[in-house]
């Protein structure tokens, strides 16, 4: 069941006129937030994010944040699973074909449940692998926009050379993956990009830095050049769906010693710490958020 404008309804049913700004320009932007045992995980930072995704895009938030929060409750109660991840999506409504704003047009608005399945097994004790490529995407890439043809291409990359990930380089620092946050780990300090507007500012990133912070596991938030991506003692992968994942091989090379490290092993064991604890009400790394 998904939610369409004010309505639920099954998906097969869901329909969009195909003046649709989403569907003619990309205009439009999205979040897609985490519900273990059936709570959104982090909600209050998701819609903090939307809002500053509007924001970029110059569109009124349709909700407030209660009125999301009521819809997305809905939305899981009416859906199989558990653990689900909530797909929502904005566009600038329905106008005649005109680069330029329309004046006075509501926003399409929707929300959609798809299960929320781990990351295999296998792959954690193995690890992942991934390539690198140029981050040839614009430059409002903290805006998590539906036009996402660059992601779309770079990502593919990825695929065509078996792998899970391209991790993006612009003017040889690491920026982020295609879909997802990259961090890197040399001679056990965590390394993590600054967040600005040359990468997402995920939500998934953000814990990893908290459970760092307050499991005293030395961390430092800076430029990271392409070469010390070549030569990290290991390499994680975090996103709402993918949580938190070791990648082993870069462009065909080892990363370290060619498996997951230390660190992964920490950071793993202490999310799904953090967010058991979290679904029960609470919050294990110690500090005050929703
Ligand atoms: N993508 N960077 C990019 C470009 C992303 O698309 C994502 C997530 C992230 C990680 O952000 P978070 O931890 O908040 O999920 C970073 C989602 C999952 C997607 O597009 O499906």
């Amino acid at each position: 069941m998904i939610y369409l404008n004010g309505k639920f309804m099954p998906i097969e049913e869901a329909c969009i006129p195909v003046l649709d700004r989403g569907f003619i320009f990309g205009d439009g932007v999205y979040e897609v937030i985490p519900a273990y045992s059936r709570k959104p995980f982090r909600l209050g930072k998701h819609l903090k994010r939307l809002q500053h995704s509007l924001d970029g895009i110059r569109l009124k938030n349709p909700f407030s944040n209660d009125e999301w929060k009521n819809l997305l409750e809905q939305v899981i109660a009416k859906n199989d699973g558990e653990d689900q991840y909530l797909y929502l999506h904005i566009t600038r409504g329905v106008a005649k074909r005109d680069h330029a704003f329309p004046v006075n047009v509501p926003p399409t608005v929707f929300i959609m449940s798809n299960p929320l399945l781990p990351p295999p097994a296998e792959l954690l004790v193995s690890g992942a692998s991934a390539i690198t490529a140029l981050d040839n995407r614009w430059i409002r890439c903290d805006v998590k926009a539906i036009s996402l043809l660059p992601n779309v291409l770079l990502r593919q990359l990825a695929v065509d050379m078996q792998a899970l990930e391209t991790i993006l380089i612009r003017d040889g620092f690491l920026t982020e993956g295609a879909a997802s946050n990259i961090f890197v780990v040399k001679n056990g300090v965590l390394l993590a990009p600054p967040k600005s507007n040359l990468m997402l500012p995920g939500i998934t990133y953000d814990v990893v830095l908290e459970l760092a912070a307050a499991n005293r596991i030395p961390h430092e938030v800076r430029d990271i050049s392409e070469a010390e991506v070549r030569t990290a003692d290991e390499i994680l992968l975090t996103s709402s769906t993918k949580e938190i994942m070791p990648i082993t091989s870069l462009d065909n090379q080892p990363v370290g010693k060619g498996k997951p490290g230390e660190l992964f092993a920490r950071l793993h064991a202490l999310y799904q710490d953090y967010k058991a604890t979290n679904m029960r009400g609470g919050h294990s790394c110690g500090c005050s958020h929703s």
